[in-house]
Formats: structure tokens, sequence, C-alpha cells
């Protein structure tokens, strides 16, 4: 097809180079005022691609042949990657997976909320695990047509199943237990299907690992306790692997995007693990959320104290958005007095045994929305700290810090785009909070997610 068509359609090749990377680490291009998503597709990389369909305002092209390689292009660890939707960003090496991701938040920052303090550096892991540091898995499983179990993520952008045995950004003490799983459940015969459609059976497989302890929880997931021989099979796991400090099953009957369920019965050994954070002691059951990455999570929190302390000595703070309290309790044991705020009960439970069980007394948890309990605490409290999902804070939230802003705001945000938004209001120019510093962590090395802590101080009331 000729390169000097002005028209773009559906098997047109062109040469274009690589500019940027989406959020989903598909590549982009331009040509004639349009905008290309091509996949795989890296910044600086010059390649022949065809066109496949539009998109809205967007054109998808495939890549036929690479020119001239991009800087930083590798093979994926995981020979996996091209297919599985797990990770984005492996055929980019480490050094400029960050050095994108940090240019990122930069110009988000700067688009969406007109902010261009500056960003620190985003330092690669103190352990240096770009890969083999996710401390849980959450696998859909599924019985073929010929009866053979599959277990993987879902191909990018589709439903189907990677079958896989290894998966490598998962902590090797998971890892290495996939293949045996996979076999014994293979063995039992049991129907497997993630989404239900072939009826009841095993719907994904849990796996958390406690990255200090090393102790492990195995969780089946399943729509129906009829399972027979699963207790036996789970006693087996536990003599097998003295690792495996327990294994429960999780009933999950309805029909949702919701991995889990509300029910767990405990079948062999323990139903939780002990991690060791920021020198706590946390129980973590199987449907507790946890940071998927301990030693990033523990740097940032670190971080955090070590600023409100160098601040202030110890103070009351609200932790919100609290969790099991990963950040609420490390605040506690440096001396100040927290007060966590958590909409999920099981997590407001698990928090108050961890504190319990570590001594920590100046700590207390609420369950309940953080917009219908903040406003009433914030005055009784020096220092705040929010670590909400990734649709960021509620404009009521907002309002309320406005409202009455406490000294001193920490923001730990997993999405740059709600945190440049929420950060406009907070310290742009009318506002009472000046950015002290901006702190990036890659939680998710061959992704293209980061994690940012905003640490800010109030100027003006
Ligand atoms: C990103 S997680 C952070 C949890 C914790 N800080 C940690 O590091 O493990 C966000 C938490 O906010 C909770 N959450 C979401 N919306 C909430 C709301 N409106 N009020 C209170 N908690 C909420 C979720 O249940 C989840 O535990």
């Amino acid at each position: 097809m000729a390169e000097n068509a002005t028209a773009p359609r559906p098997g047109l090749t062109l040469t274009v180079k690589g500019e940027d990377l989406n959020l989903r680490g598909e590549g982009i291009a331009r040509w004639q005022g349009w905008v290309l998503v091509i996949p795989e597709l890296l910044p600086g990389e010059l390649a022949r691609v065809q066109l496949v369909q539009r998109r809205r305002s967007q054109w998808i092209g495939r890549r036929l042949e690479t020119l001239f390689a991009a800087p930083g292009a590798r093979t994926p660890p995981c020979i996996l990657a091209r297919r599985c939707g797990g990770c984005t960003l492996q055929h980019w090496d480490d050094a400029h997976q960050s050095a994108w991701k940090r240019d990122r938040l930069v110009q988000t920052l700067s688009r969406i909320g007109g902010l261009h303090h500056p960003v620190d550096p985003l330092e690669p892991s103190e352990m240096g695990q770009p890969l083999g540091y996710r401390n849980r898995a959450l696998l859909p499983l599924q019985r073929d047509a010929e009866g053979q179990l599959r277990l993987g993520y879902y191909k990018r952008g589709s439903h189907q199943l990677v079958n896989l045995n290894h998966c490598p950004v998962l902590d090797p003490g998971l890892d290495e237990l996939l293949a045996p799983l996979k076999a014994d459940l293979q063995a039992t015969g049991w129907p497997a299907d993630a989404d239900l459609h072939q009826g009841d059976g095993l719907r994904h497989l849990g796996l958390r690992l406690a990255t200090r302890s090393r102790e492990v929880l195995i969780t089946l997931i399943s729509s129906t306790a009829e399972l027979p021989g699963v207790h036996r099979l789970a006693q087996g796991w536990c003599d097998r692997w003295p690792q495996v400090k327990g294994v429960t099953l999780n009933l999950q009957p309805r029909r949702t995007n919701t991995v889990l369920g509300p029910q767990t019965l405990t079948l062999a050994g323990a139903g939780s693990v002990e991690e060791q954070f920021c020198g706590l002691q946390l129980t973590l059951a199987s449907t507790t959320f946890f940071q998927v990455n301990t030693t990033e999570a523990e740097r940032a929190v670190r971080s955090l104290s070590q600023w409100l302390l160098s601040q202030a000595g110890p103070i009351a703070v609200i932790d919100a958005y609290c969790g099991i309290g990963t950040i609420a309790l490390p605040l506690a044991a440096a001396g100040h007095s927290v007060l966590g705020l958590e909409v999920h009960q099981a997590s407001v439970e698990q928090a108050r045994r961890n504190a319990e069980h570590n001594g920590l007394t100046g700590v207390r948890f609420l369950a309940g929305d953080v917009q219908h309990h903040l406003a009433e605490a914030l005055p009784q409290h020096q220092a705040l700290v929010v670590d909400p999902p990734r649709k960021g804070l509620d404009p009521a939230v907002t309002e309320q810090i406005l409202a009455c802003p406490p000294r001193w705001l920490a923001y730990l945000s997993c999405d740059p785009a709600t945190l440049a938004r929420d950060l406009a209001r907070l310290a742009g120019p009318e506002a009472p909070y000046r950015i002290h510093r901006l702190q990036p962590f890659d939680f998710f090395p061959q992704t293209s997610h980061l994690e940012c802590l905003a640490l800010l101080e109030r100027v003006s009331s």
C-alpha cells in the first residue's frame, strides 16, 4: 500500500516512530495528524506497522517489522509476556521503564493539575527486585474441552486465559508452587471455570506469601464446597511443603468481577500467615487487602513516618482509607496517636487485632465511609494521611479538608491523574497547602502503574 496516502484505512502499511506509551503500555505514534496505537511499539523505535481498525479518534495498528530498535528494548524475561495481560512493559529494560514512569508522573501533574513541583528520582527498590516481587496472586482456572486444567492470566484485552506454569513477577516462593498445584488440581477431575459458563466448580487459585517469614497461604476459590477429597488434598499440601501454613476455601457463587466471595473455610492448617512489616507483626488472611510489593510499601510508609516525626514529633494523626492499618500501625509504633478510618469492616477488625497483637494502644479504628467521619475528626488532629483507591478523593472529602486543613497532609496515590486533580485543589495557587516533596515508588515493575507519596504542609488556612 502507498505510504504517501493521506487517509488512514484498515490494511494500510506505514513506517512510523514510537513517541510515547499510553496507560496500558501500548505504543503511541503519529501520522498525518492521527494518533496511532501500536501494541509493543516503544518510544524511539522505527517500525513498519499496519493499520487494523479505528477506535474513536485513534487508529489501532500492529507492528510488522522493527527497522530500528528502541533504546532499552529487550527480550522479555517471561516467555509469555507478549500474550499474557499481567505485564505490559517487560519488553523494555528496567531503567527505561523507571524513567518513563517518572516522566509520565511529571507530565500528568503539570497537564491535569498545573503543578510544577520537582519530583524525586524513581529509585530502584533496596532489594533490587524488578521481578519476583509479588506476594499475592489470584489466578483464573479453566478446564478445556479435553479436560486439561489451564491456569493463568487473561490475554491482553480479552477473556482468553494464557496457560502458564511460571510467572517471574511472582515471588519465587509462590512461583515454584504453580506447576505442582496445577498438576494436583488437574488430577482431582473437579470442574473448573472462572466464569462459571460450564456450571459450578473451581474458579481461581489464590496464593499469598508473607515476604519476611516466607509463610504461604493457599486459597481455592470455588462456587461450591462440593469438591470430593478437598480436605485430604489440602492436608497433603501442608504436609508436603512446610512453608504452607494453611489452605482455605473461599466460596464465591455469584457471577461477578469480584473474585473473592464472603465466606472462607479453613481446610487445613491456619487461615492466615504472619508478615513482618515496618518491624511489626501483621496477620494476613486470604481475603485481606495488603500491598503486593512488601519492600516498596515499607519504603513508602517509612518515608512518610520519618517526615512526620521530623516535622513535629509525636502528634495526633488520621489515617484515612487505612485498610488493615499498614500505615496507621507503624505511625502508632513511632509514637503518634492515630485514628484509622476504613469502610471495609473485616479490615477494621483485622487492624484492631494487629494493633492488640503488637501491644499498640495509641491507635483506634473506625469502620465507615471517610466522608462520614472526617469532618468531625479533623479539628482534633494535626496531620492527615490519605491512601485512597484509584479514583482518588471524593469531592466531599476534599471539601472537608479545605474547610479544616490540618497542618500536615500526606497523600499516597496509586493513580497520577487523580493525584494531580486532588493536589490542584489542595495545593494550587489559592489553596492552603504547599508541596514539600513528591516521591514516586514503583510498587509494580513491568507494568505502567506508579505510586506517588505527596507530602504537604499548610501555609494558610
Ligand atoms: C489503596 S487501599 C489502601 C489501604 C491501606 N492504606 C494499605 O496500604 O494497605 C484503599 C482502602 O480504602 C478503602 N476505602 C475505599 N473507599 C473508602 C471510603 N469511601 N471510606 C473509607 N474507606 C474506603 C478500601 O477498602 C481500601 O482498604
